[in-house]
């Protein structure tokens, strides 16, 4: 099969969360299977060895009508895998800036550029493929453009698939865009595009894609529901029956320690010895006290709502103050909470670390180094730290939400479990959970029970990418 993807992000070219991880991740695994594989994505400031690119389409005018001087672009390629070739659209006044999603009046157009941008390089090049997955809000107009505007052109009977990485972000913009991209007038109506007087470009997608995925079997039926859906609860409800939740992987090229560049030391579930001298170096690199017996806490993530970290801020200086743990954090987001963690740091600084910004090396350090590692997430859609973690033998402690709940058992307090599991989204939760991770780290034998079920955990891309497959052709 011919597979496009559409996304925003594409690791490690271009990375705010998990979602870069995803794509290229599936992206590899659906070309080992034979399958030719193209990922349509933006050219950032930011996107690292243009040097090595090549060009793929000099000119692309592309289908939009705001002003005809800003409806070309370039489109530059490069390998990523054996038949997995990214192609990024290349236009300075939309991706020229180093962010991905940067707050712009245009932000609107901006994505539904790329978009388009997408369907008219397949066009120009015959490269015709049989799925087109999008991923997230940005490649939300996708879907109708097939379904509409070019419905009638060689695309028209490409299958189309939308992949939910978070139904948070849904993308409202005015109703121009409309316009911008020459979609017709029925599509503005409640039942439609219309949501709160814009055009809500994830609902777009779920409505129009022929099948609509989201990255755990748990988070598929949580956003039926009002308290997970944001809003659009209803029109997933809609869908239902096109809704399928398949797991994310752990992709082992990134995350093995026993190969990685980053880590003090290589280690294994067979060989586990070299995660005490990752801890002690990690300890160290962070001028936190190395001679205590106490367990290390690691959280990396953005500093968001989503992600409950606000309520653990409350909940670790009890912890800190009896001296029963080590604490960090690596992450950035919302100020103020960068502020309450800075606060934390200056006032425990034999045991608590914290970085703010983003550090790929120091992430897998955290993650090989950790005894625990942290994530209160109030949603998860499905998560991608919980599994590194427990690749590196880091017993993830997490709410039951989402992926979490899909990929971490709770210790029975005996000698099975892969982690700490809670289940509510509060102090009481999280301080419940933290005791239960020190009860668990007095007892060895438990606690390298665990790991060791943790380490063997097989989290596939590859079992990921079958059941794409699958829901591509059902
Ligand atoms: P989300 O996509 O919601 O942020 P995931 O768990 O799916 O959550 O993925 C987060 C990804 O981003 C992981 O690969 C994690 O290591 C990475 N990450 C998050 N914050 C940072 C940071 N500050 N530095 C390095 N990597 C980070
Ligand atoms: C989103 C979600 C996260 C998920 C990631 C990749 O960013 O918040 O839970 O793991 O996408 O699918």
């Amino acid at each position: 099969m011919r597979i496009l993807f559409v996304t925003p992000e594409l690791a490690p070219w271009s990375k705010a969360g998990g979602l870069g991880d995803a794509t290229v991740a599936l992206g590899k695994a659906l070309a080992a299977k034979g399958h030719e594989v193209r990922a349509v994505t933006p050219l950032y400031g930011s996107v690292p060895g243009r040097e090595k690119m090549g060009t793929l389409i000099e000119s692309l005018k592309v289908g939009v009508h705001g002003d005809p001087r800003k409806a070309g672009c370039r489109v530059r390629t490069l390998t990523v895998s054996p038949k997995f070739e990214a192609w990024f659209v290349e236009h300075e006044d939309f991706y020229g800036a180093r962010e991905i999603y940067p707050p712009r009046d245009d932000a609107g157009e901006r994505a539904a550029f790329y978009g388009r941008a997408a369907l008219d390089a397949c066009l120009t090049t015959s490269w015709i493929p049989d799925i087109v997955h999008c991923h997230d809000w940005t490649a939300g107009l996708v879907p109708v453009l097939l379904n509409t505007t070019l419905k009638h052109t060689a695309l028209g009977a490409a299958k189309s698939v939308i992949s939910i990485h978070n139904l948070q972000h849904q993308g409202l913009y005015p109703k121009r865009i409309m316009a911008y991209l020459g979609l017709p007038e029925f599509l503005w109506s409640p039942q439609e595009l219309e949501c709160l007087g814009g055009v809500n470009f994830l609902k777009g997608g779920i409505l129009h894609a022929g099948k609509v995925i989201t990255v755990s079997p748990t988070y598929a039926q949580e956003i039926l529901t009002p308290a997970f859906g944001y809003g659009l609860d209803d029109v997933v409800r809609r869908r239902a029956g096109a809704l399928r939740g398949i797991l994310n992987g752990v992709d082992r090229d990134e995350w093995n320690p026993a190969d990685d560049k980053h880590i003090a030391k290589a280690f294994s579930a067979q060989q586990p010895a070299g995660k005490a001298e990752c801890k002690t170096a990690l300890l160290r690199e962070l001028g936190l006290a190395t001679d205590r017996s106490v367990p290390l806490v690691g959280v990396v993530s953005r500093l968001w709502e989503q992600k409950g970290l606000d309520l653990a801020v409350g909940v670790l200086p009890k912890f800190l103050r009896e001296g029963k743990l080590q604490f960090v954090l690596l992450g950035s987001g919302d100020t103020w909470l960068e502020n309450e963690f800075k606060r934390l740091a200056t006032d425990f600084p034999q045991l608590c670390a914290v970085r703010i910004g983003y550090d790929n090396g120091l992430s897998h350090r955290i993650e090989a180094g950790a005894d625990f590692f942290l994530m209160p997430s109030r949603f998860e859609p499905c998560g991608l730290n919980q599994m590194y973690s427990m690749a590196y033998g880091t017993l993830p402690i997490v709410r039951a939400t989402g992926g979490l709940a899909d990929t971490v058992t709770g210790w029975d307090g005996k000698k099975k479990g892969t982690g700490i599991v809670f289940e509510h989204a509060d102090q009481g939760g999280i301080e419940w959970a933290l005791r239960r991770a020190l009860e668990l780290y007095q007892q060895p034998a438990a606690y390298q029970a665990l790991q060791q079920t943790a380490m063997s955990a097989e989290f596939s891309w590859a079992k990921s990418a079958e059941a794409h497959l699958e829901c591509y052709l059902a």
